[in-house]
């Protein structure tokens, strides 16, 4: 049966419960972090937990030193409680409010204690058919709140973009704000223009991907010239090729926007660099076997 982590034990998943009053629940308040595993090795967790970090101190949700030690640690038991040390592809999602206090708008007096939730499940990549054909994406008008850097758990506006995608009959929403290609619904964007990776900087508007992070990292190790600028949706008929990048999403490949071929229609020649370059990283880092060459996955 699934074991979750819930405010310091482990327990089947049918009897964790959180009060009504979790401000969580009542407002949204609180962050979230998914982290990859591969055979058993996390991904980038030092990272993940950074990034966890300062969403918490942003929000000023307070938890102590050991707390967040404590949050690295169970990563691992939760994997191995449910029977996921071996698996290809894991993630782990863990999740801290601000805690179970009656309804008020500002921060409860004295603070409550934090939320901790947490699960682990099997994850799969697409096919190596599926990732060759490519995907699709669909332009959104980008309703979020202007700290998207924040990894909070409101996210009714991606839910909505994804929502819209997969009516589409799309993979991904690509997010549009003042005229401006930011992200996925829950991914990062890269757009290619002939050998060029861009992406837009980091900033209040974009969620720091640790994929992003490890992808740009891959693109310059293998001489791929990268550049961190805002990209105008006026310049995305000239893209060559187009890809998001994400825990979930690892490299994934964008053969259509709204309907029309990027470049040729076809997955390119600096996707499939870069997925090469990602998946070595991975390799290397969780000591896994490369899983396939590049695009062939
Ligand atoms: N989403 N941008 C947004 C809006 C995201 O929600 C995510 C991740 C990313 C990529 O970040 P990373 O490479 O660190 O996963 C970018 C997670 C996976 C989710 O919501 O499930």
């Amino acid at each position: 049966m699934e074991q979750v982590y819930l405010n310091g034990a482990f327990l089947p998943k049918g009897e964790a419960r959180i009060p009504v009053d979790d401000r969580g629940f009542l407002f949204g308040d609180g962050v979230y972090e998914v982290t990859p595993f591969y055979g058993g090795v996390p991904f980038r967790l030092p990272r993940h937990l950074a990034r966890m970090r300062r969403g918490l101190a942003a929000l000023q949700i307070p938890i102590e030193a050991q707390g967040l030690e404590a949050l690295e640690a169970l990563h691992e038991e939760i994997l191995v409680r449910n029977g996921l040390e071996g698996a290809e592809m894991a993630i782990v999602y863990l999740q801290v409010t601000r805690g179970a206090a009656p309804r008020t708008h500002h921060f409860p007096d004295p603070a409550p204690a934090p939320t901790v939730y947490a699960y682990a499940r099997a994850f799969q990549r697409p096919s190596g058919e599926e990732w060759e054909k490519g995907f699709g994406a669909i332009t959104v008008p980008d309703l979020r709140w202007a700290r998207a850097d924040l990894k909070t758990v409101q996210l009714l506006p991606n839910v909505m973009a994804q929502q819209a995608a997969r009516a589409a009959g799309v993979a991904d929403a690509l997010l549009v704000r003042d005229g401006l290609a930011l992200e996925g619904a829950h991914s990062n964007l890269c757009v290619v223009f002939g050998d060029r990776v861009v992406t837009h900087p980091l900033s209040n508007q974009v969620l720091p991907g640790i994929t992003r992070e490890a992808v740009l990292e891959a693109a310059r190790a293998r001489g791929i010239p990268v550049e961190e600028r805002p990209i105008p949706m006026t310049e995305l008929p000239d893209a060559t090729e187009v890809f998001f990048t994400g825990t979930t999403t690892e490299v994934r490949p964008t053969v259509q926007v709204d309907g029309k071929p990027v470049g040729d229609g076809k997955v390119g020649p600096v996707t499939r660099e870069i997925q090469e370059g990602f998946l070595e990283l991975v390799a290397r880092e969780c000591w896994v076997e490369h899983p396939v060459g590049a695009g062939a996955r």
